[in-house]
């Protein structure tokens, strides 16, 4: 029997994996440089946790979530993202008392999602997000978007375009739901009927379907940014003064809603502009969840954060051409000549790897053409090489592949040679 890979999934092979390294390093070298500290959360969750967090009317939570029970007959779910995980963290750990508030997290790690694969979408991926809990200052909100921002950027992403809107508080969404209830309710039978359910459950997420994207009622609903109260609009009004000061160009749509439930005031997403890769333009999305650890049972918080997934930032980089400066080689490659030299190659390899010398040497019996090309096919700078003579002397050749120069030389010499080209 052949096996294949699950749907939507992928194995990243050692040629990407290295690429995967460079952007996991750039996420946390930039989130020590702003002051967020990484959390771990598990990878499965009790599924009520996402019901409640996420929200139940959801895409994510109706349609999408890779739920089991366990033989404890608990009902758990792979985690579909993470900030539910956080807030309940946040809660469960009492982190609102810390003396360090707002407590500044962030996160690397797989999500799982049940959605129809495409490019882009995929039903494992991975993601990197922050959340900034405790504090409603909005200039907490422009330092969060703006490390969105500066991670990108720094990779050498072009043609960003960073979108924000604001959901308001209860006040302005209770008002522009009346709105939205308004709106559609003369024509909803023209709409599906995930999108009639939603008039009564939450018309918001009518905004977000995907089938009734098209119709008229669509373009023509009210604005939330109508609706805001006067303290949401000041609010909002603030995070983009510190976007402006910041020079981080942005544009406002009143369309932007977010699918999760437990959004509200600040709602932001950093799309691709021009040639994106499918039909998905959108490399990142977040926004303010105030409510959401009280909702979770723990003390009336403040919270803002983001994700975006790895994959969808490594195909844009792709599509865009910028090639990431992978360094893979090896300081030497050790070449053995007869039986008596390679049954002494494990324990020299042994001795220099304990040196802290990057080195590999052939276990395919190859001949010593053979072992050399493997040297220059694995990018090795130096190759030793151990004979008979050698042995007897205790002596390698230590030859540099880049300038052809070689000497035969005593072990303990090659490696302090080898151990200063390190660190040259
Ligand atoms: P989200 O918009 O559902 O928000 O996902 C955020 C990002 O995760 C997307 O912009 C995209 O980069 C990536 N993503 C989502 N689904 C997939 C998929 N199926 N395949 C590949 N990439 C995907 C959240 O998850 C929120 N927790 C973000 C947040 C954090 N809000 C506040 N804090």
């Amino acid at each position: 029997m052949k096996f294949k890979i699950p749907r939507g999934t992928q194995d990243i092979l050692p040629e990407t994996s290295a690429l995967w390294r460079i952007v996991e390093a750039k996420a946390h070298d930039l989130c020590r440089r702003y002051n967020y500290k990484e959390i771990r959360t598990p990878m499965f969750e009790q599924t009520e946790l996402f019901a409640r967090g996420v929200g139940d009317t959801t895409d994510i939570v109706q349609k999408e979530m890779y739920t089991f029970e366990d033989r404890g007959g608990r009902s758990l779910t792979l985690r579909p993202e993470g900030t539910a995980s956080v807030a309940r963290s946040y809660a469960e750990n009492k982190m609102h008392g810390w003396a360090d508030q707002p407590v500044k997290l962030y996160y690397i790690g797989p999500m799982f999602r049940y959605e129809r694969p495409q490019s882009g979408r995929m039903r494992q991926f991975v993601q990197f997000g922050v959340e900034a809990m405790g504090s409603d200052d909005p200039a907490i909100d422009a330092e969060v978007i703006a490390l969105a921002m500066n991670f990108y950027q720094e990779l050498g992403l072009k043609g960003l375009k960073l979108v924000i809107n604001s959901l308001g508080d209860k006040d302005s969404r209770d008002a522009h739901r009346t709105a939205l209830v308004n709106h559609f309710k003369p024509r909803i039978t023209e709409f599906c009927t995930d999108c009639q359910q939603r008039l009564e459950s939450n018309p918001l997420r009518i905004l977000d379907c995907k089938k009734d994207r098209d119709h008229e009622l669509m373009a023509s609903a009210p604005s939330i940014l109508d609706y805001l109260s006067e303290e949401s609009a000041a609010y909002f009004s603030n995070v983009q003064q510190y976007l402006e000061a910041m020079k981080i160009p942005f544009t406002i749509d009143s369309g932007l809603v977010r699918g999760l439930d437990y959004y509200n005031s600040t709602a932001f997403e950093i799309m691709l502009e021009g040639e994106g890769f499918g039909a998905i333009t959108t490399l990142m999305g977040g926004g303010r969840y105030n409510g959401l650890v009280e909702d979770l049972g723990g003390p009336e918080t403040p919270g803002i954060g983001f994700a975006l997934s790895l994959e969808r930032l490594l195909m844009a980089l792709e599509t865009q051409g910028i090639a990431l400066p992978v360094e893979e080689s090896l300081d030497a490659y050790l070449i053995t000549m007869g039986e008596v030299a390679k049954s002494h190659a494990p324990a020299l390899l042994h001795r220099l790897r304990g040196e802290g010398i990057t080195v590999d040497g052939d276990y395919m019996n190859k001949k010593m053409k053979a072992q050399f090309k493997a040297a220059d096919r694995q990018n090795a700078t130096f190759t030793l090489v151990l004979g008979d003579d050698e042995l007897e002397n205790g002596t390698v050749v230590l030859k540099n592949l880049e300038t052809g120069g070689q000497e035969n030389i005593p072990v303990e010499q090659a490696i302090e040679k080898l151990k200063a080209e390190r660190g040259a």
